[in-house]
């Protein structure tokens, strides 16, 4: 297994060219399971959690062809309906086939996911919905099967907010008969640029973004031609990275407008940010305030920030009082992130983190994607040498990770 050595004290300087963001590409590559012909697609990132849907995508029958960051996905070729354990447990996202799957196929036969290290990601909320259009569902053997003649438009109301399960039935409701109103539905930017590739498709979807999602069915879609959003995550990555080393680094091919919750944050810490357009500058503070946060579905701070905003916290000079509200178990960061020598105490799905701490190399490992960014982070500030074992957890959703933080001055490199 690869690991990442990391040797801490370098200022980051210079320019980040940001990628296509991970979770918008997975429920969009998934899409091109409802057209009937060639889609194509721009800016994918190369990452392993790519790599693994189109695995899947060729299993369902798909042809699937990539040049460098472009991806054209057939979906003529759909024929199979069964979406197998030894694929979906590398990925939970995999769930995401479902909806196409019973929409197209009228019937679909997926492992069930399972949990993972940050909690049990039930999908209840998934099936719930489907149901509701009329779809039969059954649970056995660790799949769900689920099927139906034709899917019915529903008023469907989620309960709490699913980023994958306002995906999974914004594609089961585009080919349904009838009109589907979903409330209480995600908001992030990747669902909105899900709604935009099914829409460019002759679907009709409107209110993405809000939570009120009306969708109208149409007989059939045509292929796509699209363009995937930067992603905020490896975005916001850099930019604690920037404030964190006191840097001076300038994110390229983001988009902003994903990024307020973020940039507010570091705003607060101390950083001097400047937005132009699809580039954002930010200057490290001197002195880092410790600043409080609480995860949120969009547009709130995002979870998937929370690690990496608490290295920053623990070098910050004051208390800081981290709330993860979104999953049960996203604090097992804060156990590697104390053998560095950050002061981390949790109390139930609150971190109270006091700063001040002079972080110090140690081999650490990986144990989910967002943690082990964390772990670099870390890495680049602690006094010495820092190791960080289990590197694939990275490799899902970060690509080339280490060249472009040794493109910015960082003392950082891969052994394999
Ligand atoms: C998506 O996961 C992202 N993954 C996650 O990113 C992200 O952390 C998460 O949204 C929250 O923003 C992809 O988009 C591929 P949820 P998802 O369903 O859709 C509960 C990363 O690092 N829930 O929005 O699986 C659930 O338990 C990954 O890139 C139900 O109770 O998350 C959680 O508490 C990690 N029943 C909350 O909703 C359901 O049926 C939000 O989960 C579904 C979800």
């Amino acid at each position: 297994m690869d690991k990442i050595i990391v040797e801490g004290g370098r200022l980051l300087t210079g320019d980040v060219h940001i990628g296509g963001a991970k979770n918008a590409a997975l429920p969009i590559l998934v899409s091109a399971l409802l057209a009937d012909g060639p889609s194509t697609y721009d800016n994918v990132p190369g990452l392993q959690d790519i790599i693994s849907v189109v695995n899947l995508l060729t299993h369902l029958g798909v042809e699937v062809r990539r040049e460098g960051n472009r991806v054209t996905i057939d979906g003529a070729g759909l024929s199979n309906h069964e979406a197998p354990y030894d694929l979906v447990r590398k990925m939970r996202a995999s769930i995401l086939v479902l909806g196409p799957l019973t929409a197209r196929l009228k019937k679909a036969r997926v492992s069930l996911p399972g949990g993972c290290a940050i909690g049990a990601r039930p999908i209840n909320l998934h099936l719930k919905g489907l149901a509701q259009m009329g779809a039969k569902i059954d649970l056995q053997h660790g799949y769900v099967e689920a099927s139906a003649d034709r899917l019915r438009g529903a008023e469907i109301y989620f309960d709490t907010p699913t980023v994958t399960g306002t995906e999974n039935l914004m594609m089961a409701a585009v080919l349904a008969d009838g009109v589907t109103v979903l409330r209480n539905v995600a908001r992030e930017p990747e669902v909105v640029a899900l709604a935009d590739a099914l829409n460019s498709m002759g679907s009709q979807a409107a209110g993405a973004g809000t939570s009120v999602l009306t969708i109208t069915g149409v007989e059939a879609l045509r292929p796509a031609q699209v363009s995937i959003i930067p992603d905020r995550i490896e975005a916001g990555t850099f930019l604690v990275a920037a404030a964190l080393t006191r840097g001076d680094v300038t994110i390229c091919d983001c988009d902003p407008a994903h990024l307020v919750a973020t940039i507010d944050k570091l705003r607060m810490v101390g950083a001097d940010v400047q937005i132009n357009g699809n580039r954002v500058r930010i200057q490290g503070p001197d002195r880092i305030n410790s600043v409080d946060i609480k995860t949120q579905p969009y547009p709130g701070f995002p979870t998937d920030m929370q690690a990496q905003f608490m290295v920053l916290m623990s070098v910050a000079c004051g208390l800081s009082v981290i709330s993860e509200t979104i999953f049960e178990n996203r604090f097992i960061h804060v156990s590697e992130l104390r053998r560095l020598g950050a002061d981390v105490r949790v109390s139930g799905n609150a971190a109270v983190v006091r700063g001040c701490a002079k972080l110090s190399g140690a081999p650490v490992m990986a144990t989910d994607l967002r943690a082990s960014a964390s772990l670099i982070l870390a890495g680049l500030v602690a006094e010495g040498t820092t190791e960080v074992n289990r590197v694939y957890h990275l490799d899902r959703g970060y690509e080339a990770i280490e060249e472009k933080f040794s493109g910015l001055g960082a003392a950082i490199r891969r052994i394999r």
